[in-house]
């Protein structure tokens, strides 16, 4: 078992501001949930307080509806991994991963058993009698889950472990993470500022932002209805778009959006929660934009081009305004060059609307709504 549950979790270092602002979450058991969010928005702490390394300064943390708050790390059931992996430099490969249940007084039978089993669970039974020094440092990483499988937790907390590997094994890695949550089934809490690494990785992904959660959902569902501005700019690469704009009408089931930045109008063949004369933002992805002929849809300007290979990523500058805007197109599309003018086509049924505070706007008999045309 490894469920969590914080309740009004709240923290304040010394006598400095609150950098956890009340938290309230379910984490059920076997689930691998991803805490994400900007560089200083609390993820650690909240991480370290679930770990016991840092007191909890208000609110409960119940592991398996138990409140731990003044329980020892050790006595949580709890396996951390961090990013710094410090595995003993003395020590061999299958010391350092032993090493907890020698503290506990395991029988060496017993210790050897849980290192074989996890080196090969992480397939690195052959670094065994190694030291440290002499591996690299994704050999080194994975030595660190080895060292956390052995203690078989109720709960594995990760944070930012593969932040200290190069692109090519932090992919790698990643893909046997998941393979390892898919095998042993143990909760898994991973945190991590790369928002690929949470939609990849995590079944549940939570949003922290200045110490509170924005969202907490599936990564797909925080992906195509985020629940405000935040979340909507900080899932997806290149970030949404965020046009502003004006609802002009509500025609029986349709509402008409003006385009503030641009002079265009786009029709919802839904109605959207809100009074006609409304401020708001429409969020578009940029694959929700495409290229057209110069003439059709709304006109901009071509001013960067990113060649990724399958895709290519157009900045493009709308007309009349100065407003920019990205947008993914194929990557074999030609005649996108900088400066050349093109049309921007709007898939409109899958635009997010957000009103003047950056709260999602309902929009009603979704699954209907079909692309509308300029
Ligand atoms: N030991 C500490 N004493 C005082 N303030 C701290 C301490 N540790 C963290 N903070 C502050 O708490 C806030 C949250 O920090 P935290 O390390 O939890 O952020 P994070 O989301 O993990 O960021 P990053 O992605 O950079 O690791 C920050 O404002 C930070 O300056
Ligand atoms: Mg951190």
């Amino acid at each position: 078992m490894g469920e969590l549950v914080l309740r009004n979790v709240e923290k304040t270092y010394g006598d400095g501001p609150k950098v956890i602002h009340g938290i309230d979450l379910h984490v059920p058991d076997g689930q691998f949930t991803a805490f994400v969010g900007p560089s200083g928005c609390g993820k650690s702490t909240m991480l370290r307080m679930i770990a016991g390394l840092e007191s909890v300064s208000a609110g409960d943390i119940l592991i398996d509806g138990v409140r731990v708050n003044d329980l020892q790390p050790r006595d949580r059931g709890i396996s951390m991994v961090f990013q710094n992996y410090a595995l003993y430099p003395h020590m061999s490969v299958a010391e350092n991963m032993g090493f907890s249940l020698r503290l506990s007084g395991a029988s060496k039978a017993e210790i050897k058993h849980a290192v074989g089993r996890a080196a090969e669970i992480l397939q690195i039974n052959h670094l065994l009698d190694r030291k440290p020094r002499a591996l690299s440092g994704g050999q080194r990483q994975r030595v660190a889950i080895g060292r956390a499988i052995v203690r078989k937790p109720r709960i594995f907390l990760f944070d930012e472990p593969l932040s200290n590997l190069d692109a090519a094994l932090r992919v790698q890695t990643r893909i046997e993470l998941a393979k390892l949550h898919r095998e042993l089934g143990t909760t898994m809490i991973y945190v991590t500022h790369d928002q690929v690494e949470a939609m990849t990785l995590g079944q549940k992904i939570v949003v922290f932002n200045k110490g509170y959660i924005e969202q907490v959902g599936a990564p797909l569902d925080l992906y195509a209805r985020p629940a405000n501005l935040f979340v909507g700019g900080f899932l997806g690469s290149p970030k949404m778009n965020f046009l502003p704009g004006r609802l002009v009408a509500h025609r029986d089931t349709q509402s008409v959006i003006e385009l503030t930045g641009c002079n265009e109008r786009i029709t919802l063949k839904a109605r959207a929660a809100c009074d006609v004369g409304a401020e708001l933002t429409v969020g578009v992805r940029p694959e929700q934009l495409a290229a057209v002929t110069p003439g059709l849809g709304i006109g901009a300007n071509v001013e960067i081009v990113e060649h990724l290979g399958d895709v290519s990523i157009l900045h493009a500058c709308l007309t009349g305004s100065n407003q920019t805007v990205s947008v993914r197109v194929d990557g074999t599309a030609s005649n996108l060059d900088v400066g050349s003018p093109i049309g921007l086509a709007l898939t409109v049924s899958a635009v997010n609307l957000f009103d003047s505070d950056g709260y999602a706007i309902a929009i009603a008999n979704e699954t209907q709504a079909v692309a509308a045309t300029l």
